[in-house]
């Protein structure tokens, strides 16, 4: 993992990619440049993981480039891959909501970037937009009952 030095190229991407993400399209200009200026950008190679089940929640992640994959360790010798995500996604929002411990661990199956919001910038937008807030929700709510009903 590498942190990088955020470039205009990447704020404008993130913009552009938010916006595709139903939580953040309503998100207000001013709202919106509050939290830009807490996104940082890392590079991760393939194989590494970006996060990993079990650990505690400290930050949320948009997918800039690359391909990724949620797995969840079934038994020691054993992991299911239970999503993809690509450019625009989000993950890691689980812990950060729920309190628990990452319930995936989410790596990369090519070269990716990330931008990374830490929980406290995650926090102050669920305070400031309750409508991001009840997306952001119902989406783990919809990731949750996958991981149960698609053994
Ligand atoms: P968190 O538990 O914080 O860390 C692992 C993340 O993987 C989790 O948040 C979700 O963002 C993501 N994740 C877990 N299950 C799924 C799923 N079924 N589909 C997509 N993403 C998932």
């Amino acid at each position: 993992m590498q942190k990088l030095q955020i470039t205009d190229a990447d704020i404008a991407e993130f913009n552009h990619l938010v916006r595709g993400i139903k939580f953040f399209a309503a998100m207000n200009m001013g709202l919106l440049e509050k939290i830009l200026a807490h996104v940082s950008i890392y590079g991760f190679k393939k194989g590494e993981n970006v996060c990993r089940q079990g650990d505690p929640g400290d930050s949320f992640y948009v997918v800039r480039e690359g391909k990724l994959k949620v797995t969840i360790r079934e038994a020691f010798f054993f992991s299911r891959t239970v999503a993809q995500l690509g450019p625009g996604n989000c993950f890691g929002e689980m812990a950060l909501l729920n309190g628990k411990p990452r319930n995936a661990t989410v790596s990369c199956e090519e070269d990716a970037k990330v931008f990374m919001l830490l929980a406290e910038s995650f926090n102050e937008v669920l305070r400031q937009n309750p409508s991001f807030k009840a997306e952001i929700n119902k989406l783990a709510s919809e990731r949750e009952f996958e991981n149960i009903h698609n053994k």
